[in-house]
């Protein structure tokens, strides 16, 4: 195993031990997040889960866990999600996975946010990893068009670009398409976020702000805690 996948692993772990049974918890979506569920899966605590996509809850329901949607649970204890990057005040950058609707529904609807990460994932500025931007399809090309707008007033000169696999547009778990947005650098993340929510076709973007409680961090030493 690599270096990375051990500290995305000693994260996931970490985090498991923060379930109690009885508890409602929100599984992320993503390769460190699959190693919360598997780790959670391992406790063998009688706790219901809510997914953040159908991939992860199929990962859930092959490890034995018991799964609802969201709303047909009491409000959510604890949810563990992973990064594509960690900023100042635990401003993240979500979405690399395109589940970033389903997370952000799920995270605004916990008490309490983990965010589990490689060391990689922190970062002095968010911005070097691609904004995802989930847009509904009809328009879409109009949609970019008006992003893009909204990048150049944030001095952001770039051409957000539609997420493609295979040569076909990637779809969302909700059938929405996903632009991927290479600022470089958001300085203002709050007013961008703020901007992009605002352009009618946008469903959402992965800037989570203000969400995360805390960040179990694996690195080369072990796991360390980052508050915000
Ligand atoms: C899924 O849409 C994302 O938000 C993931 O949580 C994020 O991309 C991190 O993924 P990895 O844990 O695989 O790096």
């Amino acid at each position: 195993m690599s270096d990375i996948d051990l500290q995305k692993r000693a994260a996931g772990e970490a985090a498991a031990q923060l379930a109690d049974s009885g508890m409602v918890v929100g599984l992320g979506t993503g390769s460190t997040a699959a190693w919360f569920v598997k780790a959670l899966a391992a406790r063998a605590l009688d706790v219901t889960c809510v997914s953040t996509s159908l991939a992860t809850e199929t990962l859930a329901r092959e490890l034995g866990l018991k799964c609802a949607q969201l709303g047909e649970t009491r409000e959510i204890d604890l949810t563990v999600d992973g990064a594509d990057e960690i900023g100042p005040g635990l401003a993240l950058i979500k979405g690399g996975g395109a589940a970033l609707l389903r997370e952000k529904l799920v995270w605004e609807a916990s008490k309490r946010c983990v965010v589990i990460a490689d060391a990689a994932k922190v970062v002095p500025v968010l911005g070097a990893f691609a904004l995802p931007i989930e847009v509904v399809a009809f328009g879409h090309r109009t949609t970019a068009n008006r992003i893009c707008d909204v990048l150049s007033e944030f001095e952001i000169g770039v051409a957000p670009r539609l997420r493609l696999k295979d040569g076909e547009p990637v779809r969302t778990d909700g059938g929405n398409l996903i632009y991927d947005a290479a600022c470089k650098a958001i300085p203002e993340p709050a007013a961008l976020a703020a901007a992009l929510k605002s352009v009618t076709g946008v469903v959402d973007h992965g800037l989570f702000l203000d969400l995360a409680e805390q960040a179990l961090v694996g690195g080369p030493a072990g796991v360390s805690t980052l508050e915000p």
